[in-house]
């Protein structure tokens, strides 16, 4: 079975993970800007994309792809700074990111990301000052204004289990 990995994100968590799958799955990893024929002949397709303001970085392409994406495995990594405990918002994620018809086929995967806001351009930087204020609770107002790195390879441990599963899976 053909599998590829197709990520996007903004200032390189997404790509860090996509880079160790790369290397651990032996697999390419390619950035949606730049995908060409890559989705052609692959049976397993590996999704990453980061969140902004509730919205999917991949969204967009995903929904320009949707024909081609049509009967492959997907296996999808969500890179975010929402905590694993809030379900709830991490499946709305998906729920309004990736396109009705796809939905029942993918395995999703909420991956921890980083925050830098000292790398933040100018507007990011203002749209997550803005996101902050709008925040009730001080406590999460503080959170949403401090750097995090959350980002680690022992993250990727049950998609790669999920993806060896289906490898593994004899084709007829
Ligand atoms: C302006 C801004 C908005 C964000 N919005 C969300 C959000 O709605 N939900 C969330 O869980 N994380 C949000 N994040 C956190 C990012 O998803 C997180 O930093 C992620 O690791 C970025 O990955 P990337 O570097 O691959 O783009 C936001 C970050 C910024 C700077």
């Amino acid at each position: 079975m053909k599998a590829v990995i197709i990520y996007k994100g903004r200032y390189g968590a997404t790509k860090q993970y996509a880079e160790w799958l790369q290397e651990d799955l032996r697999i390419p990893a390619v950035c949606s800007d730049d995908v060409t024929t890559q989705l052609s002949g692959s049976d397993i397709v590996i999704l990453g994309s980061s969140v902004y303001i509730g919205k999917l970085e991949l969204a967009k392409w995903l929904k320009r792809n949707l024909d081609t994406l049509r009967g492959k495995k997907l296996l999808f990594f969500v890179v975010c700074g929402t905590h694993a405990n809030e379900t709830e918002k991490l499946e709305s994620y998906l729920a309004t990111g990736i396109p009705k018809e796809m939905r029942s086929d993918v395995d999703a995967f909420y991956l921890p990301g980083r925050l830098d806001i000292g790398k933040l351009t100018w507007l990011d930087r203002f749209m997550l000052k803005m996101g902050a204020q709008l925040a009730k609770d001080p406590q999460v107002k503080k959170e949403m204004l401090t750097d995090y790195n959350d980002v680690k390879r022992q993250n990727l441990a049950a998609l790669i289990q999920k993806y060896n599963s289906y490898m593994s899976v004899p084709q007829l």
